[in-house]
């Protein structure tokens, strides 16, 4: 217990999934909590976002711990809404200690092309970016910054072979790769100031994003309509280990560690929590 304590959290993404579960694991740690979330659907995302009810089942679970919580629906591709959003925060809690920037969307095949390219990058990559940036004028000595990249960043999986195929889909891993460069890059100039910034990598992870009809038929090309029993067995084929995702908590405790003062002299890292995924792909590198 206590080992985020009072602290204050600015957490895009919050209302499901990888977002609610940082939110609350900090809280039941002792942060206090700025929940941001879009809480609409992005036409070129083929599958459902969150709902504002998302958002406040969000903040009653982080209620139940004892920590208090701002919650604002914000779109993170606009660095004004965001701004808006973290002062509301502010004006409440009145310093910021942690920034998990993890909002993202997956773009896949079959989606207006451009549009899907557009509203990838701007969610994954602008919008980390903008988190990161309207939070860091608040950020002194001790303050820790961590990122949502993917596996998808570190394997060369970018089909050069089929150019225009799945501009959405080339676009995620664009954006985790920039996440991954930006944060090495910020950790660099952050260091002298003591500020931390580091990049979790998860593999498949078990939410509402992929636990999702898209997600399905990339899994599953060879079916029209693939079910998640059709796509389940296939999960594994990300891991080394013998799991189809990992779950929400597994991420979040390494968001927890890096968020707390036990981590306080680790920065730069790409911190994969992939069930040994990236052993599949690389030899051993220095
Ligand atoms: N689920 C996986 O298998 C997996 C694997 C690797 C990385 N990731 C990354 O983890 C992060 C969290 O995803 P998740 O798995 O929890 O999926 P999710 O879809 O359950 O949650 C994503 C949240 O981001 C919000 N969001 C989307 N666009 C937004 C915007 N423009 N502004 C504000 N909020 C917005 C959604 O409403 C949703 O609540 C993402 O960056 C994703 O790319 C997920």
């Amino acid at each position: 217990m206590g080992r985020v304590s009072g602290k204050v959290a600015f957490v895009t993404g919050a209302a499901r999934g990888q977002g609610r579960s940082h939110a609350v694991r900090l809280a039941e740690e002792g942060a206090d909590i700025i929940a941001v979330d879009l809480c609409a659907n992005l036409d070129s995302i083929g599958y459902p976002l969150a709902a504002p009810e998302d958002l406040d089942e969000t903040a009653r679970l982080v209620e139940k711990t004892g920590q208090a919580v701002v919650t604002a629906q914000a779109d993170v591709r606009d660095a004004g809404q965001l701004r808006a959003a973290l002062d509301s925060g502010l004006a409440e809690f009145g310093r910021l200690d942690i920034v998990v920037a993890q909002a993202g969307v997956a773009g896949m095949k079959g989606a207006p092309p451009l549009q899907a390219w557009c509203d990838v990058i701007n969610t994954n990559l602008v919008g980390t970016i903008n988190a990161i940036q309207v939070a860091l004028p608040h950020l002194g000595s001790g303050a820790s910054i961590i990122a949502t990249g993917s596996t998808a960043a570190l394997m060369d999986t970018a089909k050069k072979d089929n150019p225009g195929a799945d501009p959405g889909g080339m676009a995620y891993i664009h954006s985790k790769r920039g996440i991954a460069h930006y944060v090495h890059d910020l950790a660099t100039e952050l260091a002298p100031l003591g500020i931390r910034a580091n990049a979790i990598h998860p593999t498949n992870t078990n939410t509402p994003m992929l636990q999702s009809e898209p997600m399905y038929r990339s899994f599953r090309p060879d079916l029209e309509n693939p079910t998640r029993a059709d796509a389940e067995p296939v999960f594994g084929v990300q891991q080394a280990m013998r799991i189809p995702y990992v779950e929400p908590a597994d991420i979040s405790n390494a968001v927890l560690w890096l968020a707390s003062d036990e981590a306080r002299y680790v920065t730069g890292m790409q911190l994969r929590v992939d069930a040994g995924g990236y052993l599949k792909w690389y030899d051993y590198q220095q």
